[in-house]
């Protein structure tokens, strides 16, 4: 996107983010969770941000309820929308991970530029950044329907709905993949906190 302020300066402070993950006794990074609707990212989410904390980690979650009904409240489901979505949703988790802490974002994030966007972002900064693909069959969300959206969709009543009439772009690459309907949640949350281990962002 378009810069749109001139004459602005960066002023770097004298306390650096060596300093707080020194304090924090940990190192900030993105955990970055994609799938369909009801595939089950904010289920795990929860669960491993339970488990972290209880490893003594500071760490954070990012979801609809504290994105889109506030700083994405003018963004709908259009590609652009998703797109700066996606985007501001990638600079917020930055800034979590400046400040020292393990952002968990769950967003459908169904492009894959746009979360490469946010990959690149995060590489850019010398930021850890996992992708995590929450992979199930669309008749597995769709079955599930937590919040009766397929069954709306399918009717013709949401337009641009992700599985049904817009796409989902899966991940090519992920450091992970969880096929959330052929796990547990606690094999879910062990492989990412394995993950984390094998990545130095855990000891
Ligand atoms: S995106 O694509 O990343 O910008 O979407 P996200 O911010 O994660 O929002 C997805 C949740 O909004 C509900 N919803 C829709 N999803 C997909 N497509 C359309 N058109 C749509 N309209 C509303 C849906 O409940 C998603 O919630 P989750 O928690 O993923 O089920």
């Amino acid at each position: 996107t378009e810069q749109k302020a001139t004459n602005i300066t960066w002023h770097d402070g004298d306390v650096t983010r060596a300093d707080r993950n020194k304090l924090l006794g940990q190192k900030g990074a993105t955990i970055w969770f994609t799938g369909l609707s009801g595939s089950g990212k904010s289920t795990v989410a929860v669960a491993l941000e339970q488990a972290l904390f209880a490893r003594n980690k500071l760490v954070y979650r990012l979801d609809g309820d504290n994105v889109r009904h506030g700083i994405n409240k003018n963004l709908g489901f259009s590609a652009e929308d998703r797109a700066e979505n996606i985007r501001r949703i990638g600079e917020i988790a930055k800034l979590f991970v400046d400040a020292g802490v393990i952002a968990l974002s769950s967003f459908v994030s169904p492009y894959r530029t746009d979360r490469d966007l946010v990959r690149a972002m995060h590489a850019e900064s010398d930021m850890d950044f996992i992708e995590v693909y929450v992979d199930v069959p669309l008749a597995v969300a769709e079955e599930r329907d937590p919040k009766g959206l397929y069954k709306k969709a399918r009717a013709g009543e949401i337009p641009n709905f992700t599985g049904i009439s817009d796409p989902y772009e899966a991940p090519e690459t992920p450091e992970l993949v969880l096929k959330s309907h052929e796990m547990s949640l606690e094999e879910e949350v062990d492989a990412v906190i394995a993950l984390l281990q094998q990545r130095g962002i855990l000891p």
